[in-house]
Order: structure tokens, then sequence, then C-alpha cells
């Protein structure tokens, strides 16, 4: 076992931290202070190759494996998590379904555009239906060649600015039928009875732009369903899968952001004669806080070593994202302690990190969804070998 970061692997985020210190650092207090998208960025990022990073070369992208996207997440997040989770939801959840379920004409259609630098998005969750996915009641009937789609969308990272957005309505109107009436489609801003509502005043990632969504008859070609009808709940699952380890590496980077400034202002900051981490409370603090991120960054990157080696990795998604979400709530709270009353000032940059780690335990999965499917995953398992063990003696096989 090595864990060591192989020389391509080093070299991503070596090449990805200079370019987030030196181009976006110096931007990123102003951008969430003002609310201001950093459009300039994103153009240099999508010049770069960054709204490819999922995307194979044969279709424009630039292929990177789970674990350098990872890493690119981690590095961009560490600057400003606002523009990694722009990053991140166009590449993860808007990409990487369209090159896993799309059909070749639906990759031809959009893949270009989403790699040349028009941003994706994804739509899962309502206004009565966030964590309990499969509730959602956006309504698609079938009429003709197209679809009419009628329902109101919210939490939609990108929402506003994307080209395409992969959105979950409901095929089977049965209630009985549950997850298994909810289908895919791929939806384009231009359609008409789309419009974009209320953009929500957040209490971080403000560069980021969130909104609701409204479809009032709505006619979305059936050329635009991704997958076949019902299949939409398992698309959005197996999507989030991916997406959580890399939301799992953004807490990793905003974690890692407040823990470089917390050390920095304890070896700096003298009390009672001494620097602050030589009072053991503080001492005690760093090595808590760097525990949690080191155990964060394990977890990530096993996650995305898994899916880059096409094991199955449901349930390391969730302890990575899990893990890393609430070690980011930790590290960036106990950072802000460290700094004292400067903490609380937007003179130093860790209330944003504090404001910005919150979400991470809330979308993609709040960490309550994510140790549900821990334990799910654990007890289907446990009964798979306990099935596995059982044939020799289950009294049907030995009763001849
Ligand atoms: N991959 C493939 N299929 C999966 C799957 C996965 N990861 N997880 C479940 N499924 C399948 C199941 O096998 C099952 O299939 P069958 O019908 O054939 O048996 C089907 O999907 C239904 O599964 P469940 O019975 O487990 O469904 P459930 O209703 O109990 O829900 C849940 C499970 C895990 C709680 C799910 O609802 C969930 O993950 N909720 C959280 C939703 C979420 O993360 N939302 C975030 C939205 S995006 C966002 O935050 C905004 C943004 O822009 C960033």
């Amino acid at each position: 076992m090595d864990f060591r970061l192989s020389p391509d692997h080093q070299q991503v985020r070596d090449m990805i931290r200079d370019l987030a210190t030196s181009e976006f650092a110096p931007h990123a207090a102003a951008w969430d202070h003002d609310r201001i998208l950093p459009t300039a960025a994103l153009a240099q990022l999508a010049e770069l190759g960054f709204y490819g990073l999922l995307v194979p070369e044969e279709h424009g992208g630039v292929g990177y494996d789970a674990l350098a996207y990872a890493i690119a997440l981690e590095e961009l997040a560490r600057v400003s998590a606002a523009l990694s989770v722009m990053i991140s939801v166009h590449n993860s959840v808007c990409c990487w379904p369209l090159v896993t379920y799309g059909t070749d004409e639906q990759k031809a259609r959009f893949l270009p555009l989403l790699t040349a630098g028009t941003l994706g998005a994804f739509s899962l969750s309502e206004p009565g239906a966030g964590s309990d996915a499969a509730s959602l009641s956006c309504a698609a009937r079938l009429d003709g060649d197209h679809y009419v789609l009628n329902g109101t969308k919210n939490w939609v990272t990108n929402g506003a600015q994307a080209g395409v957005i992969v959105l979950f309505a409901r095929t089977d109107p049965d209630p009985a039928v549950g997850p298994r009436g909810i289908t895919a489609f791929l939806v384009t801003p231009d359609l008409p009875g789309f419009s974009v509502g209320k953009h929500e005043d957040k209490m971080g990632l403000r560069a980021s732009d969130t909104v609701e969504l409204a479809l009032q008859d709505c006619r979305v070609p059936v050329a635009n369903r991704l997958g076949a009808e019902g299949q939409g709940f398992k698309i959005a699952m197996s999507t989030l899968d991916g997406g959580r380890i890399g939301i799992g590496a953004q807490s990793l980077g905003i974690a890692g952001a407040a823990f470089a400034e917390a050390v920095k202002y304890a070896d700096t900051r003298v009390t009672f004669g001494k620097k602050l981490h030589e009072h053991q409370p503080v001492a005690f603090l760093i090595a808590e806080m760097e525990r949690r991120v080191a155990g964060a960054r394990l977890l990530v990157h096993r996650a995305a070593w898994k899916k880059m080696n096409g094991l199955p990795h449901r349930i390391d998604a969730s302890m990575a994202k899990l893990y890393a979400s609430e070690a980011a709530t930790f590290v960036t709270h106990r950072a802000i302690q460290i700094h004292g009353g400067y903490g609380y000032v937007k003179e130093y940059p860790v209330e944003r990190y504090y404001r910005d780690a919150r979400v991470t335990e809330i979308y993609e999965g709040a960490s309550e969804i994510q140790r549900i499917v821990i334990a799910r995953e654990l007890v289907a398992a446990a009964a798979a070998a306990q099935l596995d063990a059982a044939p020799a003696t289950h009294p049907t096989e030995t009763a001849s």
C-alpha cells in the first residue's frame, strides 16, 4: 500500500494550487462579500479545461480520473469554496450523468457546449422534497414527441447560468410507484415554460448562485429524456455517489485553508508571554484539527480511488462526505476560536470558511442521509454475507 500521490496527481495538485493562489485568492473575499459571480475566473477555468474534468477526451474533455478530480476540487475550495462548488456541480452532477447515461446523440449535442464553457446544473430537490428525494412531485406528462413539465424545483446551484440542467420529474403520478416513477431530463433554459425564480440569499458560498426554477407547461422534447422512463431516481442516486466524493473534497479544501490560517495565527499571536500554540489548550486544538483533516483526506482519496478503479463506492462516498464535511465544520469553528475576536470579523478569512463549511453538511445529502446510506449498505452487506454462508446448511439444500 502506497499513500503517496503519483507524480501525475502531485502535478495536478501543484498546478491548481498555484493557479488558485495567484489568480483567484486575491478576489475570493470580495466575491463573497459582494455576492459577485466570478465570471472571469469561470471563463479562465473553462479555457483551462475545468469544464470537462470528467468528460473523456473523445468528447472534448480532459478526462481526469476521480482522484485527480477530487484534488482539483480541494485546491479550488482552499481558495474559494463558491468557485469549487460551481465546478463540482457542473462536472459531478451534470456532465457525469450525461456521459454515463446519455445517448450518442445527446452527448454530441450537449458535451461540446458544456466543455467549452456553458455551465451545467442538477435539479432534484423541491420545496417539499429534499432529503426524501423520491417524494418529488414535479410532473412530466407525455404529449406526442414532448413531455410537459409542471412544478417548482429549488436549491439549484448554477441554475440561473446553466445551459443544461439534469432535472428530475415524475412521469408516473401513482404514489405507490415511488422512486420508480421518476425520470431524468436534459432541460435547457430556452424551452418554453422554463423560468428562473428566487435567487437565494445564503449564509455562505455567496459567490455561487442558487436558485428556484419554475416549470409551467414546459415542453421538453422526448429526445431530451436522459435514460429510460422510471430510471431517473437511480440516475440521481448514482450521480450523487460521485458528487458526494466531490463535496468531501471541497470540505477538505475549506478545512485545510482554515487549519493553515489557525496554525499561522497560533504561531504569531502572543498571549501571557508566549505564542498561542505554546498554550496546551491551543496545541491540543491544533492536533485535533489535523487529526480530522488527515482522516477526511484518507476517506476522500479512498472513495475516489475505488470509483476510478470501477469498484463499488456508495458507502465510501457517503463516509467521505460525512466525515469531511463534519471535519470542515469542526476545523473552521475552532479556527475562529483560535483567532478570538479577529476570527469573527472579515479582516481574516476564517469567518468565510466557517460560513462556507456549514452547507457541506447539508447539500448533496445531509449528514443524516449519509448515515442512512452507510447503515443500509452495511446491513445489506451483512445480509448478503449470511446468504452466501447459508446455502450449505439451508434445509431445502440439505434435504436430499
Ligand atoms: N445508485 C443506484 N441506485 C440506487 C442508489 C444508488 N446510489 N441508491 C438507491 N438506489 C436504488 C435502490 O436500489 C432502489 O431500487 P429498486 O427500486 O430497484 O429496489 C431505488 O433506488 C430506491 O432506493 P431507496 O429505497 O433506498 O430510496 P429511498 O426513498 O429510501 O431514498 C435516500 C434513499 C438515500 C434517502 C435518498 O432519497 C437520498 O439520497 N436523499 C438525499 C437526496 C440528496 O442528496 N439531495 C441533494 C440534491 S442536490 C443538491 O444538494 C443541490 C446542489 O445543486 C448541489
